[in-house]
């Protein structure tokens, strides 16, 4: 039996989620497992509770941050929550600037942990808010960290030392495919890296929007956007592009059929992974897994819960429910 665990904040809630066997999706690949692995399961509900607050330790370890300090960013999404509930928690100011027309429980979920909201012109999305936080740095710079996650070599260490270690605890003497999608790149990066130490190859595999325009929030299509600086080339072994359809109908197929309500960034992480295991079973192949090793699997990452995005975003898409 698996003892309760006691902690003493939440930040030592970070981490550790489990994997989760999909049985359903799966049926076309009855020889190859597929996990999904839990990040919803994280405090603030999503993969990027562990970024952030690697990226806070740490600058707290080398003083870039002091009490003093305002910690700034321009997200809504998944790292302003967790920015916002590790500074509630570890005692540090948040100020998150925002286009005021994110919705509205965006706004209140920062707001409930006490973060500080700036709003800066709809019309100018993310690169506005962006624009903004730098003004806002410029007038006053000793006030401010900026954890900057794009640059920030934290991002992917916590994923190095988190989830790449912690599949290959659970999975490791099997494993022989993992996924996961591209925003800051982080997960990819620090996982992968970490992947690739074993004595035995793993594939490596990062999934993209296959257009510019899409609705899979996280994601970035690289070819058209500003490439993060952690990011590297040359770690993914293989890069695969996953429609918004696509992602959103895994999404709704992994609620109804595997009880587990993600978001369509998990939806498209996801649908790569059957796809990679619907393609080693049609093969027999074992992904260079030796005989007698047991079955081969496949590791995809869902990054957060599906009612993250009851209010909409850049992508509308009525649901009956
Ligand atoms: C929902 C969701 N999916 C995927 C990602 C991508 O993860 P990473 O930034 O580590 O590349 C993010 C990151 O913001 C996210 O919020």
């Amino acid at each position: 039996m698996i003892r309760v665990r006691r902690i003493d904040s939440v930040v030592d809630a970070v981490g550790n989620t489990p994997l989760v066997r999909l049985r359903k999706v799966t049926s076309r690949a009855p020889d190859v497992d597929v996990y999904a692995k839990l990040e919803f399961a994280n405090p603030g509900g999503s993969v990027k509770d562990r970024p952030a607050l690697r990226m806070i330790l740490d600058a707290l370890r080398d003083g870039r941050l002091t009490r003093d300090k305002i910690l700034i960013d321009s997200t809504s999404g998944n790292t302003g929550v967790a920015y916002s509930l590790f500074g509630a928690a570890l005692g540090i100011r948040v100020r998150l600037v925002m286009p005021s027309n994110v919705s509205k429980p965006r706004k209140d979920i920062a707001r409930a942990f006490g973060t500080e909201v700036i709003f800066s012109d709809p019309l100018e999305g993310s690169d506005g808010a962006i624009l903004k936080v730098r003004e806002v740095i410029a007038e006053e710079p000793d006030v401010y960290f900026y954890p900057d996650q794009y640059a920030n070599p934290s991002n992917p260490l916590a994923h190095y030392d988190g989830t790449g270690r912690e599949i290959l605890e659970a999975v490791g003497d099997r494993i022989t495919h993992f996924v996961a999608g591209l925003g800051t790149t982080g997960t990819m990066m620090g996982t992968a890296r970490r992947l690739h130490e074993h004595t035995r190859p793993i594939r490596c595999v990062a999934v993209e929007p296959d257009d510019p325009l899409h609705g899979l929030e996280g994601l970035k299509h690289l070819a058209t956007s500003i490439v993060p600086p952690i990011f590297d080339a040359g770690v993914p072994d293989e890069r695969v592009g996953v429609s918004t359809e696509d992602g959103w109908d895994m999404a709704d197929r992994l609620a109804r059929e595997e009880g587990l309500h993600v978001g369509h960034s998990s939806g498209a992480n996801i649908f790569a992974a059957v796809r990679i295991a619907e393609e080693l079973q049609a093969k027999g192949d074992r992904g260079g897994l030796p005989a007698g090793a047991g079955r081969p699997c496949v590791v995809a990452i869902a990054c957060d819960r599906g009612d993250r995005y009851f209010a909409p975003l850049n992508w509308e898409r009525r649901y009956v429910w």
